[in-house]
């Protein structure tokens, strides 16, 4: 399949691309560069040992977009595009309503127009809210409590109604859990373009140097060692989930909703002790009031991929952090 990648050159974008590669699909990148930079072009290409196509370009673009779904005979679309963080979320909700709705609706304007009716989103476990049992499955009642995770919301409402509609859509919704880790070649990885908010990329400032220490956000959590648990998961796992679930939309489904995690739930400690054991490297660290917004715990079950998408995470902790870590060394400087 022919396949546009809306914010293409971004973290998971980058990484799905070359997992398509893999599976013998062929990827079409679209990209504004928001929040990723030019060179992931050219480091995709190195990896893949030839060029991609790459067209520079807003989702919110209608006209654009359907002039690229059609150029370049498109199947189906995954939309990354995006913005990603949540605290800024709650202070420009408009950016993001208007980037993460609006761009969706763009898109789903161009994609009608030129006969493209197969999507896969890229939502979020955010969708969940506090979390009332866990592992979480897809049937959790949803509630957001931020501007981000109310767009991820009508984003699913939106597809969800267009599956159901008199020319139904092939729709996809993909609920990450947390993405961490970097192709194991160190040539792509996590690279935003201000200053991180996730745990991964300021564990590696922390790590290299650039940040004092990592500030432990909440250790009197009720967990087992009091700090907050999360279902992190290997971004090439993730990136695989997306060509299974887009094979899965090819082979003739037409709707479905998905977590993509690995099902097990690490604390910040673990995660830190982890990085140690895989990097030799002890990342400063020091205890934090908790971060307003977090849960205490969110993990997920993934019997639900397992069994529609026959995908199953599996990679583990200690090879996220090496890798990780070896992206963040090989681009020591560039980050900046
Ligand atoms: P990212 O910021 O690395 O990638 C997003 C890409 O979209 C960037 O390259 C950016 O330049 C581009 N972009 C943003 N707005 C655009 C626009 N209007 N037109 C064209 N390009 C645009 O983020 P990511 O981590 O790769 O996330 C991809 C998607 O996954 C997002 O929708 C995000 O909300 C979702 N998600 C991410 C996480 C996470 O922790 N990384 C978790 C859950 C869901
Ligand atoms: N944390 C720290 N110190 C830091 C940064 C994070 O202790 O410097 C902790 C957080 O408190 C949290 C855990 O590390 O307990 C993970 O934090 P992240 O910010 O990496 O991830 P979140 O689980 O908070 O958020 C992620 C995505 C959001 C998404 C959310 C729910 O980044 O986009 O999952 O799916 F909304």
């Amino acid at each position: 399949m022919r396949i546009l990648l809306t914010g293409g050159c971004g973290f998971i974008g980058s990484h799905t691309a070359l997992a398509l590669l893999e599976a013998g699909h062929e990827p079409v990148l679209l990209d504004n560069f928001d929040n990723s930079r030019r060179s992931v072009a050219g480091r995709l290409a190195a990896i893949a040992g030839r060029p991609l196509t790459v067209i520079e370009g807003d989702v919110r673009d209608t006209a654009l977009v359907r002039a690229a779904l059609s150029d370049h005979r498109i199947d189906a679309v995954i939309h990354f595009a995006g913005l990603k963080a949540v605290a800024e979320s709650v202070a420009r909700p408009l950016d993001y309503y208007a980037n993460n709705v609006g761009g969706l609706l763009s898109l789903l304007e161009a994609m009608d127009a030129a006969d493209v009716r197969t999507i896969v989103f890229s939502s979020s476990a955010t969708v969940y809210g506090e979390p009332l049992c866990l592992p979480i499955a897809e049937d959790h009642p949803t509630g957001a409590i931020n501007p981000y995770g109310q767009g991820k919301l009508i984003c699913e409402t939106i597809l969800t109604d267009l599956a159901r509609a008199e020319r139904p859509w092939r729709v996809s919704i993909l609920r990450y859990f947390n993405p961490v880790g970097a192709h194991p070649s160190g040539l792509i990885g996590e690279e935003p373009t201000g200053m991180p908010n996730n745990l991964m990329p300021l564990v590696i400032r922390a790590a290299g140097g650039k940040l004092d220490l990592l500030s432990i956000y909440g250790t009197d959590y009720p967990t087992a060692d009091g700090t907050a648990v999360r279902d992190y998961i290997h971004v090439v796992d993730l990136a695989e989930g997306h060509v299974a679930a887009l094979e899965a939309l090819g082979r003739g489904e037409r709707f479905g909703v998905y977590n993509l995690g690995t099902g097990q739930g690490s604390s910040v400690k673990q995660l830190l002790a982890a990085f140690n054991g895989a990097t030799g490297v002890n990342v400063p660290q020091a205890a934090a009031p908790r971060r307003p917004g977090d849960v205490a715990a969110i993990y997920a079950s993934t019997d639900k991929a397992g069994r529609e998408l026959g995908w199953k995470a599996k990679r583990g902790l200690n090879e996220m952090c090496a890798d990780s870590w070896r992206f963040a060394k090989r681009n020591d400087g560039a980050e900046e």
